[in-house]
């Protein structure tokens, strides 16, 4: 029996993986990815190592470029956000890291995949539905449904127990719960626990405070092709470097902060602080530049599909027959939208303040209010208001009658 587990090197995931060697008896193998989280990835290979994982049996690989190009840029054609605000960050990530897993569980010949959310969260649903998706007949092992380590100082004796080194800082009770990669970091639980309270400063990770921002607006230009960002200022970037860089610019403008209650797909309100400033920087641009490059009934279909089309990423179908059939439409809208959009950072706030494309279907010419000689009648505006006036003429007519 072997087991690929989602490896990050902390300390959770180190108890998970003696407890599968303990408790099921098979051979481990870790996997521990680069999504541009920020952390070395060097140290979870020593800690692996020194938990007595084969060498052969450790895979560290940095996929933030496809994490970008194949799943987060995919996701922002779409404009895609959970109820009116969550960019999705953390969801967004479990579908890369269950096909990682998976592939690799096809290469070493391993018969189950575990991962470390609890049984309480979105998380465990995406990595399973993830699983399942690309290996029917898969074995997923979820510890923390299983075992009895369900306080922290159970957790941390059988750390002890186990020789497993503990950070100082962790000794202590984890202030709150992060998720990070190259989107976004999200912190969630305990101090944070209850929605009435302000969350404390030391909580943002990410960016400045809007306060703290400069007083002078930082203004860029970004250039998109076929509704992916390419380029900013003129000079052109890989997914993951471009995303990197509109993060630095949204950390020292203060952009992207969220404080939101959301409704998970178990069932239960939780609250999150999110920090998301390249996203955020992104979503308005490429709203910027559909606004000129998209057909009327396109954009606003597109805006009726997106609320489902989020909800899939976040409850973890991306994977699922409809994800796909919505990606298509979504990715077919986007064959014109092309050009570049500036936006001014300034304290919080992203602003357009101008959009070019050669493909623009913004007509300067028939929207002016001089004269023009184009194929716009102002007499035919009256016929349209006319007929479109008409039921409501007919039920206003109705209701004087019946009064
Ligand atoms: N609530 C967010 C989501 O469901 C983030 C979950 C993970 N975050 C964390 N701090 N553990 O996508
Ligand atoms: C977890 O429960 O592991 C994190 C939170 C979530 O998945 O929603």
């Amino acid at each position: 029996k072997k087991v690929v587990l989602a490896y990050s090197g902390g300390l959770d995931t180190s108890v998970i993986l003696k407890w599968l060697q303990t408790t099921y008896k098979c051979e481990v193998v870790t996997f521990t990815a680069d999504l541009g989280q920020g952390e070395e990835l060097e140290p979870a290979r020593k800690k692996a190592e020194l938990l007595g994982i084969k060498p052969e049996n450790i895979f560290i690989e940095d996929v933030r470029e496809e994490f970008v190009r194949d799943y987060v840029y995919p996701m922002f054609r779409a404009n895609a956000v959970y109820e009116g605000q969550y960019l999705l960050g953390t969801s967004i990530a479990r579908p890369l890291i269950a096909k990682k897993q998976i592939e690799i569980a096809r290469k070493v010949g391993a018969d189950a995949v575990s991962h470390g959310a609890t049984g309480k969260g979105n998380d465990q649903v995406r990595f399973e539905l993830g699983y399942y998706a690309l290996e029917p007949e898969i074995t997923v092992i979820a510890p923390w449904r299983e075992w009895d380590l369900t306080s922290r100082t159970r957790l941390l004796e059988f750390a002890e127990a186990h020789q497993i080194p503990i950070a100082k800082d962790k000794r202590g009770e984890a202030p709150f719960s992060v998720d990070a990669n190259l989107l976004h970091s999200s912190s969630e639980g305990k101090v944070l626990e209850d929605p009435a309270d302000e969350a404390p400063e030391y909580v943002y990770q990410r960016t400045i405070s809007p306060e703290d921002a400069p007083d002078v607006a930082t203004t860029i230009t970004i250039g998109f092709e076929k509704g992916d960002a390419v380029a900013i200022n003129g000079e052109a970037l890989s997914p993951a470097t471009l995303l990197a860089k509109l993060n630095d610019l949204g950390r020292e403008n203060g952009i992207g902060r969220l404080d939101l209650v959301e409704n998970r797909f178990v069932g239960m309100k939780s609250r999150g602080v999110y920090e998301t400033p390249g996203g955020t920087i992104l979503l308005a641009a490429h709203r910027g530049i559909e606004s000129i490059t998209l057909d009327r009934g396109a954009a606003h279909l597109k805006d009726e599909l997106m609320p489902r089309y989020a909800e899939l990423i976040y409850n973890g179908f991306w994977f699922a027959p409809e994800r796909e059939m919505l990606q298509a439409a979504i990715d077919h809208s986007q064959h014109y939208v092309t050009g570049e959009v500036t936006v001014k950072l300034y304290k919080g706030n992203v602003t357009v303040t101008g959009r070019k494309s050669p493909y623009s279907l913004y007509n300067q010419e028939l929207v002016t209010f001089e004269e023009g000689a184009v194929a716009y009648d102002h007499r035919d505006a009256a016929g349209f208001i006319k007929l479109n006036a008409l039921r409501l003429r007919t039920t206003a007519a109705r209701a004087r009658k019946a009064q």
